[in-house]
């Protein structure tokens, strides 16, 4: 593959940023500094730098993003701005896709793959796995909210939720409050129709980790970045 579609493939730059870059001298190949944009190198043997830093080259794509609100979950939308429309459009190219989705309004950690096995996973793989959420809300919250929540609460429509956890940060008497919600499932809708089910009414959501994968190195709305190789393993076979 070409040095500069192999970069521009990476969501480094556009071709031409690439190309800014190969002539700075801040790409490298095996220790020697890149001297053609159209070399061509092997991506099983060649080490790739940019600025020193290693740029792996699978061809396979794990992204977090921080999702901001007013973003829709989804790969084209004829009304609103997608998620896709947060990252370079080479990601697209490359079929990067989210796994699961977050509501038009709701923030905060999104991850996005090219690899739909482990995307999979993710949403179906591990019975264990913690969606954590933080959450404002209106209302008054049920007293034995806690309780209904770890025996698995049941929600208007008669859905029966699995057992989930809830620490409040504040909880005003009928004023609402704010905290944090731990899940393990991703149905429609699900933290908003759990508080309601609860009594109150969801005001603000933001997504704050799935598993041990956090907002770390994406604290800004519209942020994202590869996953480290622990990320990555978490739900790797
Ligand atoms: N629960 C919701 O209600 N909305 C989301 O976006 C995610 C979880």
């Amino acid at each position: 593959m070409r040095i500069d579609k192999f970069l521009a493939n990476k969501a480094i730059g556009s071709r031409k940023e690439v190309h800014q870059l190969i002539k700075q001298g801040l790409v490298s190949v095996n220790g020697v500094i890149c001297q053609r944009k159209d070399m061509s190198i092997d991506l099983e043997k060649d080490r790739i730098t940019l600025d020193g830093q290693v740029i792996n080259n699978q061809q396979t794509y794990y992204i977090k993003l921080n999702k901001p609100a007013g973003y829709v979950t989804a790969l084209e939308d004829s009304l609103h701005p997608t998620v896709m429309d947060l990252l370079p459009p080479a990601y697209k190219k490359m079929g990067l896709k989210p796994v699961g989705r977050l509501d038009k309004d709701t923030e905060g950690l999104l991850l996005l793959t090219t690899d739909g096995q482990w995307g999979h996973r993710v949403i179906h793989g591990r019975k264990d796995c913690q969606k954590k959420y933080y959450f404002t809300y209106e209302g008054q919250l049920a007293s034995d909210a806690k309780e209904q929540l770890a025996k698995g609460l049941v929600l208007r429509d008669g859905t029966q939720c699995k057992p989930a956890k809830i620490e409040w940060i504040a909880r005003a008497k009928a004023l609402g409050g704010k905290g944090y919600i731990w899940i393990e499932e991703g149905k429609y809708h699900q933290v908003k129709r759990m508080i309601a089910a609860l009594g109150g009414h969801v005001t603000y959501l933001k997504r704050i980790s799935i598993d041990e994968i956090g907002l770390n190195g994406i604290e800004e709305l519209g942020q994202y970045k590869e996953l480290t190789e622990d990320e990555y393993r978490l739900f790797s076979l």
